[in-house]
């Protein structure tokens, strides 16, 4: 192995950044060690920069050391791209946060602080100033203060962690470092995701090691990457396998390899070194100190199982590459005839037409005999309960109520013992709807989990779950996972039915639609080229009206949030039913109106808003069957879909509205997968 430069080592750092930039890119910062020399004074150097991570690369460029060919034989840096909660997107409020002018502890942080104020009254009453407007900066000022009044020379840097986070209201996932602990690292969660991917990949010898143990740590959003080397253990490799890790046990190289650590908030940060990855849970203390991993619990109940498996991810690094595609949101749009198929693979079974959860099976007699359904999500993942509460209600015969999970809790919305909420979540991680299953399970209903995100705070906290398996979706603008979490949801009302006699007749009938479900989700993406000449003819508007109901109402939801998000037009998803309760005000010759009618039991109502928008001389682009005759007469345009069973043909309507924003977004000039002020993953209320 060769020792690292620090030029080396900022591009490790920076690449793992931008692997975690879609989730948040409002500023970027690293801090690494400043020397290698033991003759001399450590120092950290904290390089901090507005902007995208493209910007912080730029920065480092510009300085001289860069290209330096000193070797660091111990190393430890920590890299972030943050979101702004707390005070503007400035090189100040960003991360790393430090304790001091001289660096002395730096911090990374993702999620809030909640009792920052209090916190920060107090440094500053023992003397402390602060720099930022920051939550976060509390932190290292607080270690810094932890170290200063330590009782022993001796005290650990984990044991510093320990008395911090004991102090700490809120959530987070943490990684320090420090002048006074040179090549260590400690991490901690509550709240936050963190995990730690395991490599063993070098192999060793005495002569060639400078550097055995080399730890990367990387953690999103507030997010960080650092590395760890150390020579000082080549005697000390030990047999010991890598199976499971608990308290007392170290995590060491094994045979004649030595042993990376990888730490994450996000397994996409990491999947190019490593699939294989131990989930931290809430107050967890992880430290890497002499290259050897160690994780202990802040309090140990008896309850408490300390092992930590080493589980393995099936997620590739090809998944998290654009390929052809200018942009991951259009990559993900044109995956869902794979994605869907994905989702339903050995789960739909189509001869017997039987379909099987395995994550829900123990829990179904339960679920049978529950009081009612709360389904409960953020956004796009809201919208998938709306599209699917309906064809709930009718296999299930439950009362479905479906909630957004702020508003949810805002209510202090009664859960019983004998209710059962389903959680959606893409990211398994939107604190909203984190919140809300904390609070319905206290209130000891049945939780279920319905993510993408193995691993995820959601779906570990749930009782039971669906992965919905659409692999992982980088562009902000959700697409792919929507139409999983539609095929899930829709999954688990036909596990859910098929006992009920009555009911055989519509399940085949909805079975048959998810097996043709990929053709022709193929047939809608061939329009692209027609949507993109739509887009052409609208991407100057300011407004975009999308309108629709009965099944199709989740689908102008979507598709309206769609456009909003990324094209920073105004739109609107109506209920045609409430047209003329006010909308129609709205209606004239110049306001663009898309219109989702379909050959559904709403059809005719569908037709009456029609008629009552082409009075008011509107000019509707309609999307409807291809059979459709009728409403094309009253177009202004068409969109023609291929025609599926009812409550499935949202998952059709959607693919034109998730092209249309595409396509708007990029000729309006906008990038496409950061849009302005948003996040992937909202991990704060
Ligand atoms: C919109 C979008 C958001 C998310 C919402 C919930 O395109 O992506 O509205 O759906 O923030 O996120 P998850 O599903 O990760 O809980």
């Amino acid at each position: 192995i060769v020792p690292r430069t620090r030029k080396e080592i900022f591009e490790t750092l920076i690449k793992g950044l931008q692997r975690l930039e879609y989730r948040g890119y409002d500023s970027a910062g690293v801090a690494i060690d400043g020397n290698n020399d033991e003759d001399k004074e450590r120092f950290i150097k904290l390089v901090k920069k507005r902007g995208k991570v493209k910007a912080l690369e730029e920065e480092l460029y510009k300085q001289d050391d860069l290209d330096s060919k000193a070797d660091f034989e111990t190393h430890f840096g920590i890299a972030h791209t943050r979101w702004a909660t707390h005070g503007v997107p400035s090189a100040i409020n960003s991360h790393p946060q430090r304790s001091d002018k001289r660096n002395e502890f730096v911090v990374i942080h993702n999620g809030i602080i909640t009792n920052y104020k209090d916190l920060r009254k107090f440094l500053e009453s023992k003397g402390y100033e602060f720099e930022s407007e920051t939550d976060t900066e509390t932190i290292p000022k607080l270690i810094k203060y932890m170290y200063d009044n330590r009782e022993s020379e001796d005290t650990s840097f984990s044991a510093l962690v320990e008395r911090v986070i004991q102090q700490l209201e809120g959530a987070f996932a943490l990684v320090f470092k420090s002048i006074h602990y040179p090549g260590e690292a400690v991490a901690t969660r509550r709240g936050s995701p963190l995990l730690i991917g395991v490599r063993s990949k070098y192999k060793l010898s005495t002569e060639q090691i400078p550097v055995l143990y080399r730890t990367y740590l990387v953690l999103h959003l507030k997010c960080l990457i650092s590395l760890i080397g150390n020579i000082e253990n080549v005697k000390n490799i030990c047999n010991s396998r890598m199976k499971r890790l608990d308290s007392s046990t170290c995590l060491h190289a094994v045979g004649d390899k030595a042993v990376e650590f990888f730490f994450a908030s996000d397994a996409s940060a990491i999947i190019e070194h490593t699939n294989r990855v131990i989930f931290l849970e809430d107050d967890d203390i992880a430290a890497v100190t002499d290259g050897k991993l160690s994780i202990h619990r802040l309090k140990r109940s008896a309850s408490d199982d300390p092992s930590r498996a080493i589980q393995t991810l099936q997620m590739e690094l090809q998944q998290i590459m654009k390929g052809n595609f200018s942009a991951f949101m259009q990559k993900e749009i044109f995956e869902q005839p794979e994605s869907v198929v994905n989702t339903m693979r050995g789960r739909v079974n189509f001869e017997s037409s039987t379909v099987l959860l395995g994550g829900l099976k123990d829990h179904l007699k339960e679920i049978r005999r529950c009081r009612r359904l709360i389904i409960i999500g953020c956004g796009t993942s809201y919208h998938a309960a709306v599209a699917t509460r309906q064809v709930l209600e009718e296999l299930t015969e439950l009362p479905v109520m479906v909630e957004l999970a702020s508003d949810f809790l805002d209510r202090n919305t009664p859960v019983f013992r004998d209710d059962v909420c389903f959680f959606i979540s893409q990211s398994g991680e939107t604190a909203d709807t984190l919140m809300a299953l904390r609070y319905c399970k206290e209130r000891r209903a049945l939780t279920v989990g319905i993510t993408n995100t193995v691993g995820s705070s959601i779906s570990r906290e749930t009782d039971c779950g669906v992965h919905i398996n659409a692999g992982p979706e980088i562009g902000v603008a959700s697409t792919k996972a929507y139409t999983s979490q539609f095929v899930s949801l829709v999954m688990f009302g036909l596990m859910m039915s098929e006992d009920r006699i009555s009911l055989q007749k519509r399940r085949q009938e909805i079975i048959s639609g998810l097996k043709s479900l990929p053709e022709m989700i193929k047939e809608v993406l061939s329009l692209d080229e027609k949507i993109h000449d739509l887009a052409l003819e609208l991407y100057k508007q300011r407004s975009l009206l999308v309108m629709g109901r009965g099944y199709n109402y989740a689908t102008c939801l979507e598709g309206a949030l769609k456009i909003k998000e990324i094209t920073y037009m105004h739109s609107e998803g109506i209920l045609a039913g409430e047209l003329k309760h006010g909308p129609l005000a709205l209606i004239d010759k110049q306001m663009p109106v898309i219109m989702v009618i379909m050959k559904d039991p709403c059809f005719t109502k569908c037709q009456n808003a029609l008629q009552q928008v082409t009075a008011r001389q509107g000019r509707p682009i309609i999307l409807c069957s291809k059979e459709d005759t009728e409403s094309s007469k009253f177009a202004y345009k068409t969109i023609e879909l291929p025609h599926t069973v009812d409550c499935l043909q949202g998952i059709l309507s959607v693919i034109p509205l998730q092209l249309l924003s595409f396509h708007l977004a990029v000729l309006r000039g906008y990038d496409v997968d950061f849009p302005r002020n948003l996040a992937k993953s909202v991990t704060v209320e």
